[in-house]
């Protein structure tokens, strides 16, 4: 079944959406891409005569109700962008009569389906080394499927349209389709057209193909990064990963972020880029400052802001954003290509003083997309860059996904994907 197919007239369906979106101290929205994603969804059921019911997570509450996640500071955001009223159903899993209660054209949002541990169906409060372990599994597994029965009892029909999630194994994602049948479950607009833009890097790579991986770790990025590997002609790694790479070198990176346990794995990703003749480009100098306050993203007055090899930091400082020699090189390696995948920053572009590593990389992407590269930006950070730096309408396709994006360009099927299909 796809979603054109399906009239909604007179039922209700329950949507599973990712509006895990990036809150300030007070609770508003920072960045409603994954809202306004959502939207071509959620609008042709009411605009079919449909009732809406609309569930996601927030953040890692892990399994306890936290009001720092409630979804319940985002109704008015989707009220505005659905340009409708939305009820608000403060317990996911008792929302029973709020649903039955709706009306075509009327929209529930529930509560953070994480306030449960049954979401995501892992056993609390035990270690996988206990003896017990197994048995708290099999049980958690048994009331994760009541939970997703009790989600599907709200509704006629499932939408999946939550691809930043999809590729977890969820009671909203992968379990709930079983109480529907082939008819009245399906993947929603945003799925459809996501699942696409992987397709149009993958499917059919135009070369040059050039690949931008940032952030702090290299831990969290290795898997893509290899995966990558096989795939790109040259791979950027920027951001954090930058002084886990100089310190395997020995590098003084000074009070720079570092994985000391990664260096081997950084080294081996150098050997690998070399055996598949990939170009690995690593920033070579970088801007360090001993003066980033972290909670308010501003440089505290009177610090030191220098410019300095990436592997000549002095002791004080912290690496924060690539320097001049690397923005240049990161430009010209995505010069001329004509398949860019950007995912994480090149530094704390949170912070208007660390915005030029960040923002170089997005204006290289525009100009090679102007000059006929598909270029494809996921993960919550580079998005928010290109949002920041108004290139948005100048890149190919913004994906809401971080880590499901990643795992779709390493070619592993989606649990949200296969569960409609299944
Ligand atoms: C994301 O932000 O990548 C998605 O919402 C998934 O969140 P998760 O990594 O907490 O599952």
């Amino acid at each position: 079944m796809t979603i054109d197919q399906f009239n909604f007239a007179g039922k209700k369906a329950i949507v599973r959406v990712d509006f895990n979106v990036p809150l300030d101290e007070n609770g508003k929205v920072t960045d409603d891409t994954r809202i306004r994603g959502a939207l071509p969804t959620l609008k042709k059921i009411l605009a079919d005569g449909g009732a809406l019911i609309i569930m996601s997570h927030m953040g890692k509450p892990k399994g306890k109700v936290n009001p720092k996640f409630s979804l319940g500071q985002i109704v008015d955001n989707v009220a505005a962008a659905l340009g409708t009223p939305v009820k608000f159903a403060p317990d996911c899993a008792k929302a029973k009569d709020a649903a039955d209660a709706l009306k075509p054209g009327e929209v529930l949002l529930l509560e953070n389906l994480r306030f449960y541990p049954e979401e995501e169906g892992k056993p609390v409060g035990i270690e996988k080394t206990d003896p017990a372990y197994d048995d708290a599994k099999k049980a958690m597994k048994a009331s994760q499927k009541e939970f997703a029965k009790t989600l599907a009892s709200y509704a006629d029909c499932y939408v999946m349209d939550a691809f930043g999630t999809a590729h977890r194994k969820h009671a909203s994602t992968a379990v709930i389709d079983d109480f529907f049948d082939k008819d009245h479950k399906m993947l929603g607009y945003l799925m459809e057209k996501e699942v696409q833009a992987v397709d149009n890097v993958l499917g059919n790579i135009k070369r040059p193909f050039v690949a931008i991986m940032g952030g702090s770790k290299v831990s969290s990025k290795i898997g893509i990064i290899e995966n990558l590997l096989g795939k790109v002609d040259k791979l950027i790694l920027c951001g954090g990963m930058t002084y886990t790479f100089a310190k395997a070198h020995n590098g003084e990176i000074g009070q720079s972020i570092v994985e000391l346990d990664k260096l081997d794995v950084a080294l081996g990703v150098e050997e690998l880029a070399k055996k598949n003749g990939v170009e690995l480009i690593l920033g070579s100098d970088c801007t360090a400052t001993d003066g980033l306050d972290f909670s308010s993203m501003t440089v505290k007055p009177g610090s030191k802001i220098i410019t300095c090899p990436a592997n000549e930091i002095p002791a004080d400082l912290q690496g924060v954003d690539a320097g001049p020699e690397s923005q240049k090189a990161f430009a010209e390696a995505i010069k001329g290509a004509k398949t860019i995948l950007w995912n994480g920053p090149a530094g704390v572009f949170e912070c208007d003083n660390f915005t030029a590593g960040s923002r170089a990389i997005g204006e290289a992407i525009a100009e090679a997309t102007a000059e006929g590269a598909f270029s494809l930006i996921g993960g919550g950070d580079s998005v928010a860059c290109v949002n920041k730096f108004g290139l948005a309408d100048k890149v190919s396709y913004i994906s809401t996904g971080g880590g499901a994006l990643l795992e779709a360009i390493e070619g592993k099927v989606l649990p949200g994907v296969e569960a409609i299909n299944k």
